[in-house]
């Protein structure tokens, strides 16, 4: 099939990927002309594992191309994913739909034959009514269908969640388009993944509500592990106590910073706005935004007692700063509040992270970037793990910190207490 992809980011671009892996013709679109340019060179303008490899032979074998002329991309494709961002309005929890907007603005200006138009963006229930009205408002009804497919791939894991998610959802109530999605989607369909068409608006709400609960998740460990520290309890032995219970399952079950990223926080406060534009309310994913937007001062709290108070010139150690492993992306990573803070409160912070340096940390003085763990750590009197890197897992605090009587504040639990005890290393791990 044909294929254009409008916004190249860490969706698009992997969406893209695949799919012209699986045989399609691709066209992937974005309007920063520097992103297309970098691709069109074989550069993947983000960190995701494995998708370097996808690209370049997809591009080579000519399926991927790579373009800023939405205008041509979508009146050679049959169906047009739109994959841009969606991200919270300024001081609100409303969710910015501009991008999608205007993408379907510029689609409507090209529609000459039948196309499926799919809202891939995690987008309130209603938009594709309202992208609907919009084209409509230049294309007759009968050229063009709007159909909503949310996307679940996780960052870090994202080819491997694209090839064999768990479920595929395609919110359309016209035959013709569900029959073609589902040829498209086949590939995946016969890995396993259960198909689930549904109505468009279900599909837009079943996203916001996977991502709120697997939020809820993550926030009621991390308030388990709370409770946890007060009556000196492993939070571990708790996640796997409840978690091998097949009615809750282990996953999204480990205690940790505050969770961030693209998604979890924008579209947790997007359908809490939704509920309130309905007149109804979320209680418990309110409740769940505030506990997240706490945890920060919380952990930085515990930061404090563990040095006693004595924050001012101590050299402190991140060991990872994005808000997960295997990815780049930096979007409203805990790191962002706490290193800052500690900054402010005068340590001396040495970061190192796989994905590299942070333009976010360059304004602040007494912020150095080291490209390797040793020299992050080498003259260390605290190192916080704050992202479960696997190159973290292994290494020997002992062998590469200089000081005699450094730290270990462990925020992923990724070290065993025990052996941290054994090696003499004073160690905090969370919700321990
Ligand atoms: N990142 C994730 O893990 C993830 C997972 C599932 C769903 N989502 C959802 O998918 C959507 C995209 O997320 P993302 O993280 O890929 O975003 P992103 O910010 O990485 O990428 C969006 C891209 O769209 C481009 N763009 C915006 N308007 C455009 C236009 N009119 N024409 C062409 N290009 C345009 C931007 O330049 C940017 O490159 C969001 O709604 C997000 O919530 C994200």
């Amino acid at each position: 099939m044909k294929l254009c992809i409008i916004g190249t980011g860490y969706v698009g671009l992997v969406s893209g990927a695949c799919f012209a892996d699986l045989g399609n013709d691709v066209i992937c679109v974005d309007k920063d002309i520097s992103k297309i340019n970098k691709l069109k060179n074989s550069i993947i303008p983000i960190y995701e594992p494995g998708l370097d490899e996808l690209v370049k032979k997809n591009f080579n074998a000519g399926r991927l191309k790579f373009s800023n002329n939405l205008a041509l991309s979508v009146e050679k494709s049959n169906i047009i994913f739109i994959c841009v961002g969606t991200p919270t309005k300024k001081n609100k929890y409303e969710a910015d739909l501009s991008q999608v907007y205007s993408a379907a603005k510029e689609i409507r200006n090209n529609i000459k034959s039948f196309k499926i138009i799919i809202n891939k963006s995690t987008v309130p229930v209603m938009t594709g009514d309202k992208v609907e009205k919009i084209i409509s408002k230049k294309v007759k009804k009968s050229l063009f269908e709007v159909v909503s497919n949310p996307e679940f791939l996780r960052e870090g894991e994202a080819i491997r969640d694209f090839i064999y998610p768990d479920r595929v959802v395609i919110g359309t109530s016209n035959k013709k388009s569900n029959k073609i999605l589902k040829n498209l989607y086949s590939p995946l369909i016969s890995k396993g993944a259960k198909y689930i068409n549904t109505s468009r608006r279900a599909a837009e709400l079943i996203k916001y509500a996977s991502n709120a609960f697997l939020a809820t998740k993550i926030t009621f460990i991390n308030e388990i592990a709370n409770l946890c520290e007060k009556l000196n309890i492993n939070v571990e032995d708790v996640s796997i106590g409840i978690g091998t219970d097949k009615r809750i399952g282990g996953r999204f079950l480990r205690a940790g910073p505050a969770y961030g990223g693209s998604c979890f926080p924008k579209d947790t406060r997007a359908i809490v706005d939704t509920a309130k534009k309905s007149k109804t309310s979320l209680s418990v994913i309110n409740a769940v935004i505030n506990s997240n937007d706490k945890r920060s001062d919380l952990l930085l709290k515990r930061i404090g007692l563990i040095l006693n108070n004595k924050i001012k010139n101590k050299k402190i150690t991140f060991l990872g700063v994005t808000f997960k492993a295997n990815t780049d992306d930096m979007r409203e990573s805990a790191s962002l509040k706490m290193i800052p803070y500690l900054n402010k409160k005068g340590a001396k912070i040495r970061y190192y992270d796989p994905s590299g340096k942070k333009i976010e940390f360059n304004r602040l003085n007494n912020v150095e970037f080291k490209n390797n763990i040793k020299n992050a750590c080498e003259f260390s009197d605290l190192i916080i793990v704050h992202t479960e890197w696997n190159e973290f897992k292994l290494i020997d605090l002992k062998k590469i910190v200089k000081k005699k009587n450094f730290i270990v504040y462990d925020m992923r639990n990724i070290y065993s207490p025990k052996k941290m005890k054994k090696e003499n290393i004073k160690y905090f791990g969370l919700g321990s």
